[in-house]
């Protein structure tokens, strides 16, 4: 009795501390300057889930999309606007050299280390700011996920109580630190956060903005559909310098 209550302690503190370490608010810019759509796009973690179909999806759009990858043969994608770059988010020089031309930037970064203190994701998306900042490009969009920030808790009850305190709890510290970092930054930045991602095919509707989720029940949403949302940020300033939640 006393081990379940201690463990709901550390749930509840954990779930907190993300929510005040992650980014805070999630109102829209307000009289945002109109910038230029974005033709040229930088797409990292495109050999991932959702940064294949971000891929994909950007192609189908007409972008000239550049996709930044620690193994390019993994990606096996051709296309005569798809240009395919070896890097490493934590290489700063492959970043820089990446952001050259560039007119955003999309990220789905991830990785599978779930059980060690990491700062693969903030690091890496440190390095991607201030590239950005460096080379002048404007437009971020990062996805996170629901869990973070204001979101702490939407990913449903079973998450908040089991899966991020057991399987992920440096992996969302570490999210909620990116956050942070994205928050603090010059560029003109969307940080999108889905709920549990599936591998099912793109709807085109779903729910999004500051107060979607639910505190009981596990949300999703395909990666499809969030590639969809993503890059529609790249022109829509309703959810500039702010943090949607995205689910079905
Ligand atoms: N799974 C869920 O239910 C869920 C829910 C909400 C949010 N999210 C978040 O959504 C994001 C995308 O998830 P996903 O499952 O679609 O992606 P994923 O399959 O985990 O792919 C992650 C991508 O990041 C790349 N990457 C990792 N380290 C890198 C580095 N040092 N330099 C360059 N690229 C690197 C990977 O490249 P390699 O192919 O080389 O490894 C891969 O392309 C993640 O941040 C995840 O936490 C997931």
């Amino acid at each position: 009795m006393r081990l379940v209550l201690l463990y709901l302690i550390y749930a509840t503190m954990l779930s907190v501390a993300l929510a005040r370490r992650g980014r805070r608010s999630s109102a829209g810019a307000t009289g945002a300057t109109p910038e230029p759509s974005p033709t040229r796009v930088l797409i990292v973690g495109a050999t991932g889930g959702t940064g294949r179909q971000l891929v994909a999806q950007a192609l189908e759009r007409g972008h000239e999309v550049t996709a930044l990858v620690r193994n390019p043969s993994a990606l096996g994608v051709e296309h005569p606007r798809l240009r395919v770059l070896r890097g490493d988010v934590l290489d700063y020089a492959s970043v820089e050299a990446a952001m050259q031309g560039q007119e955003a930037v999309i990220s789905a970064l991830g990785h599978k280390r779930f059980f060690q203190p990491t700062r693969i994701l903030s690091e890496g998306t440190r390095n991607l700011l201030r590239a950005m900042e460096t080379r002048g490009v404007r437009r971020f969009v990062c996805e996170t996920s629901l869990g973070i920030g204001n979101s702490s808790g939407r990913m449903g009850l079973s998450y908040t109580l089991f899966v991020i305190p057991v399987i992920l709890p440096f992996y969302f510290w570490d999210k909620a630190r990116q956050e942070r970092i994205i928050a603090q930054s010059a560029v003109s930045w969307v940080i999108v956060r889905p709920g549990v991602l599936t591998n099912g095919a793109r709807r085109g509707h779903y729910r999004h903005g500051p107060n979607v989720g639910s505190y009981i029940r596990t949300v999703r949403i395909s990666r499809a559909d969030v590639a969809d949302f993503m890059l529609n940020q790249l022109t829509d300033n309703t959810y500039l310098r702010a943090a949607p939640g995205v689910c079905w």
